[in-house]
């Protein structure tokens, strides 16, 4: 049997970021080079074949649903094809592992999506974005791998542990807790735990309203009160600590509960999750705000 090819969908971000002046690794606008252009710089990929399309060119702080749902959709058209063994997406670092989470709770793909990036734009010195895709080319091609995962500087993360947790530094993602799933090591990969697994909601048709507001010193209701008037569907709340809400903020979220609007706290610790207790009033999820969000969103659509 001939050898399947891998998909890589383009979205943007730095990888396919440029600057004026070559060493400018911060002064550079996203999302300028088309993906076929960024892979025919790229010496090798391990010959294995490959196709290519662009599905969005964004920077992805700018990240919409309808691009969600298209690159879902291209997702779903290419892994269902027998002579496609995986897909690559390139993508910004800034939401990544929100488009990660979202592809994973709606694709449960058994093949694997490989996502990866760079905090390097394409005219920089030294870019990190072409390794970055061979390595999730790597990944994608690998018969035992399965789920979205996230591939940047070697390391293969799970799309619901991957957090951005550096602004500057060419390996930003953390997995937290639970670790990385693997490595790649010279085109080798080296599997540390399980592939992610789990998902198969429905993408919406149409996105239920779903904000996050942070619980901090001086907080109050009225930002919940306003939004609750806007009609919004969902409210999670950046917990302090173990999922604690300030005192002048809960009388708020409560109200807005009774009101039929869904409230989940989430901690805004940077690891963890929240550790249940008789008296919560609120109910609360160990996933991080901006994940309980799409979760959110996915569950009232
Ligand atoms: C983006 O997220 O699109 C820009 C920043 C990056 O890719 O590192």
């Amino acid at each position: 049997m001939a050898q399947r090819k891998i998909v890589v969908l383009g979205t943007g971000g730095t990888l396919a970021g440029t600057s004026a002046t070559p060493g400018d690794n911060v002064g550079y606008t996203a999302a300028q080079v088309g993906i076929a252009d960024l892979l025919a710089r790229i010496p090798t990929l391990n010959g294995v074949p490959i196709e290519s399309e662009q599905v969005a060119q964004v920077d992805s702080k700018d990240m919409t649903f309808a691009i969600w749902r298209d690159l879902a959709a291209r997702c779903a058209h290419w892994l269902a094809q027998d002579d496609v063994a995986g897909i690559v997406i390139t993508h910004g670092t800034d939401t990544i592992e929100e488009t990660a989470f979202f592809l994973q709770e709606v694709l449960a793909p058994r093949k694997p999506v490989a996502m990866t990036c760079a905090m390097r734009p394409s005219t920089a010195i030294s870019p990190d974005g072409p390794q970055n895709i061979v390595d999730a080319v790597t990944v994608a091609s690998d018969q035992g791998a399965q789920g979205v995962t996230v591939v940047c500087a070697g390391v293969v993360h799970d799309a619901r542990a991957i957090a951005k947790v550096h602004n500057y530094r060419i390996d930003p993602f953390s997995s937290g807790d639970a670790g990385p799933v693997g490595y790649v090591e010279d085109g080798k990969l080296r599997i540390v735990r399980e592939w992610p697994s789990g998902g198969g909601m429905k993408v919406p048709q149409q996105w239920p309203r779903v904000e996050i507001v942070f619980s901090y010193a001086g907080a109050t209701g009225d930002t919940v009160k306003s939004l609750v008037a806007q009609g919004v569907r969902g409210i999670v709340i950046a917990a302090t600590g173990n999922g604690s809400v300030h005192h002048e903020l809960m009388p708020a979220l409560l109200d807005a509960q009774a009101r039929g609007v869904r409230v989940m706290r989430a901690t805004r610790t940077a690891e963890g999750g929240i550790i249940p207790k008789p008296s919560d009033q609120l109910p609360h999820t160990n996933l991080p705000p901006v994940k309980a969000r799409i979760r959110l969103m996915l569950e009232l659509a």
